[in-house]
């Protein structure tokens, strides 16, 4: 089946602006093959890969990836090391893919911890894609939604004791120009597979009014099909943001 066809049934016009993705389940899905973890991060990366080709097609304008957390860095050495490498290899190896395609990438996270070789090259994709149009593609990457907040406040101080910002027009709006960048609308759109039904300090300033989408599906597993159902569920839901 093209997967064109695949769009049936969706109202195009309705479309999440920003889905995030919470890929859960890589471990699980090795141990039930007998596989090392590795094989099963392997896989989540070709998950991921599908999606973003997928997204050519529908273009969801925002797309935030969970790829590592600042929690990760307690995984055992070994693990840590393959997960660099499947990182480098989503920025090294597919820099043209996302030039060519006219993909956004923007890192989300700190820099610290991160190795400096990863680092220049996060840099070096994200000034050669800065004028992609297709769509956004953000890598949650080294990232913790607390820290994010705690970061932000942290520079929010900062410009309150230069007198570049008075404590009393500090508001909901100004909090959010100083996570990691403001330009990104709020997550509509919280996808999580595994069966896991948690957020995990995921994008917790933009996850404030998101509708959450929970599958068994192990991450290694999920097609565009899955994708599809995630977002024919959230247009059929009403979405209120508080009001009655
Ligand atoms: C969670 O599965 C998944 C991760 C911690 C990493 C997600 C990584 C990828 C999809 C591959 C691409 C990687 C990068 C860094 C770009 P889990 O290991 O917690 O699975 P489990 O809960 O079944 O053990």
């Amino acid at each position: 089946m093209s997967k064109h066809n695949l769009l049936e049934g969706i109202d195009l016009s309705k479309l999440p602006k920003h889905v995030g993705i919470i890929m859960d389940g890589n471990g699980r899905w090795a141990k039930k093959r007998g596989l090392p973890r590795y094989e099963g991060h392997k896989e989540g990366l070709k998950a991921l890969e599908r999606i973003l080709d997928f997204n050519l097609i529908i273009r969801i304008p925002y797309l935030t990836v969970y790829a590592f957390s600042r929690e990760n860095w307690q995984r055992d050495k070994r693990e840590i090391e393959e997960l660099m490498s499947l990182a480098k290899h989503l920025i090294n190896d597919k820099f043209s893919y996302f030039t060519q395609k006219g993909i956004r990438f923007l890192h989300l996270g700190e820099t610290d911890m991160v190795d400096e070789e990863i680092l220049k090259s996060i840099k070096e994709l994200e000034e050669a894609t800065k004028g992609g149009e297709i769509y956004t593609l953000c890598v949650a990457f080294n990232y913790s939604g607390r820290y994010e907040i705690v970061s932000a406040v942290k520079k929010m101080y900062e410009d309150v004791k230069q007198g570049f910002l008075s404590v009393e027009s500090i508001s909901e709006e100004t909090l959010k120009k100083y996570l990691y960048h403001p330009d990104l609308p709020d997550i509509d759109l919280v996808i999580r597979t595994s069966g896991e039904q948690r957020i995990s300090n995921f994008m917790l300033w933009r996850v404030a009014y998101s509708e959450l989408y929970f599958t068994e599906v192990l991450w290694p597993d999920f097609k565009e099909e899955d994708f599809v159902r995630a977002i024919k569920e959230y247009q059929a839901r009403e979405r209120r943001f508080g009001k009655a």
